[in-house]
Formats: structure tokens, sequence, C-alpha cells
């Protein structure tokens, strides 16, 4: 056909502080993805890769030899790079779902605001690492961080031991993301039951297909 396009796959990230059903929710989606035989991967910021999963061991290891704040940031963005372009572009170039537990936005709120290395230049340098690409829909778990905490029953990485003050400053961070993405984010009451929380977010991934559908008529089997 003369008017074939390449497939486009679609990104899905998970957001919210540790504890917040990230994992959870990320898992959900993949299980209805594989019953309907949708093709999908599952991966997780920082990680995935070998480079990237040596990069996390560094950045969420409690001790003595912590990278400083720009080390830090640029530690998250040298994961991100390996992975979008071993795993998570090449993925959307075939047409697949990726599912991400967690993307830029975990830059922009923890370095960006949290450490106050600022907002703008932690979204320039991750969308450096992306090569642009920006996720289609950014699921946000939103929870208060005493509750959050309570859910990892006190176990804490680097980041997070920071305490509730600076996981307050990120939410904030997300929330702040969430309302200047619009169309392509959801904010989910994450205090709610993983069911519940599942049923909406699927809905919401539904009317994005639809809407795609209504877009390109003959993409798909055709
Ligand atoms: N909606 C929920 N309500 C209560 N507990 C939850 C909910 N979602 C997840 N949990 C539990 O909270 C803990 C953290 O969830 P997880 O998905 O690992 O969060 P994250 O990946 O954001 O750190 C897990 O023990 C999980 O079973
Ligand atoms: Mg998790």
């Amino acid at each position: 056909m003369a008017t074939t396009r390449r497939p486009r796959g679609i990104l899905i990230a998970f957001e919210g502080i540790d504890g917040s059903g990230k994992s959870t929710q990320a898992a959900l989606v993949a299980a209805h993805l594989a019953d309907t035989r949708a093709r999908h991967i599952l991966v997780r910021e920082p990680g995935t890769t070998p480079v990237a999963e040596a990069v996390r061991r560094i950045l969420l290891e409690r001790g003595k030899h912590a990278p400083g704040p720009e080390a830090e940031m640029f530690l998250y963005l040298a994961a991100r790079a390996d992975l979008y372009r071993r795993v998570i572009l090449p993925a959307l170039a075939r047409g697949e779902f990726v599912l991400s537990d967690r993307c830029f936005w975990s830059t922009v709120a923890y370095q960006g605001r949290g450490l106050g290395l600022g907002v703008s230049k932690a979204r320039a340098l991750s969308l450096i690492a992306t090569c642009g690409r920006e996720p289609d829909l950014v699921v946000l778990l939103d929870l208060a961080p005493e509750e959050a905490a309570r859910r990892r029953r006190g176990k804490a990485d680097r980041i997070e031991a920071r305490g509730n003050r600076y996981l307050a400053e990120v939410r904030a961070g997300f929330l702040a993301l969430a309302r200047r993405a619009r169309g392509r984010a959801m904010v989910v009451n994450a205090h709610a039951s993983p069911d519940m929380i599942s049923l909406k977010i699927l809905a919401r991934i539904h009317a994005l297909l639809r809407r795609r559908r209504r877009a390109a008529p003959r993409r798909g089997r055709g």
C-alpha cells in the first residue's frame, strides 16, 4: 500500500514516589495487554539494560560513596539514554506498547525540584537522553509520603531516605508536571484499592487507543 505508515508504539509511564503503587499498576496493565495479546514490554528506570542496572545500584545504594547532586542527575540521565537507545525506541518503532516504571518526570521532580538543580534544566537534559521522545501517557500515582512510607514498611533506598519533607516536595513537583502535561497525564488517587486504580488506568488507555484509531484509521492490522 502506498500510504504505509511506520508503526508507532505507545509509551505509558507510571510515576509517583516509592511505595505509591507504580510496579503494582504497571504489572496489572502488562497482564491486561498479555490477555489481549498486545505486544508490549515492561521496563524500569533507572535500569533494565545491563549498563542502566549497574547505574541503578550506584544510585540507590546507601553508603559513604554517594554521588553529589549533579553526578546523581547525570547518572540517571546516562541510564535513561542507554535504555531509550537500546530498548524503548526500538520497541516503539516496532509498534509495541512500552510500559515504563518511572520516566524523565522523576528527574524533574527528584533532582530538578527536590535537589534544586532546576526544573527546566532537568527536563531539557532528559529529553536529550530520550532523543526527544516523551510518554504518550503518564499515570501519576499520587500518595502522601507518610502512607508511602507505611507501605514500604520502613525500607528506604538512598533517595527515599531523604525523608518526608523532601518527598513532599517531589510530590508537588509531580503534580506540577501533570498540570502542565494536560491530555498526556492522569493523576490517580493512589489511596484507592489496586483494582479500582487499575480500572481507571485501563479506561484511560482504551480512550487513548480509540483516539489513535480515529486519527489513523488504516493503522493496526492492515
Ligand atoms: N492501591 C494500593 N493500596 C494499598 N497497598 C498497595 C496499593 N498498591 C500497591 N500497594 C502495596 O504497597 C507496596 C508498594 O507498592 P509498589 O507497587 O511496589 O510501589 P512502587 O513501585 O511505586 O514503589 C507493595 O507492598 C504493594 O503491594
Ligand atoms: Mg516499584
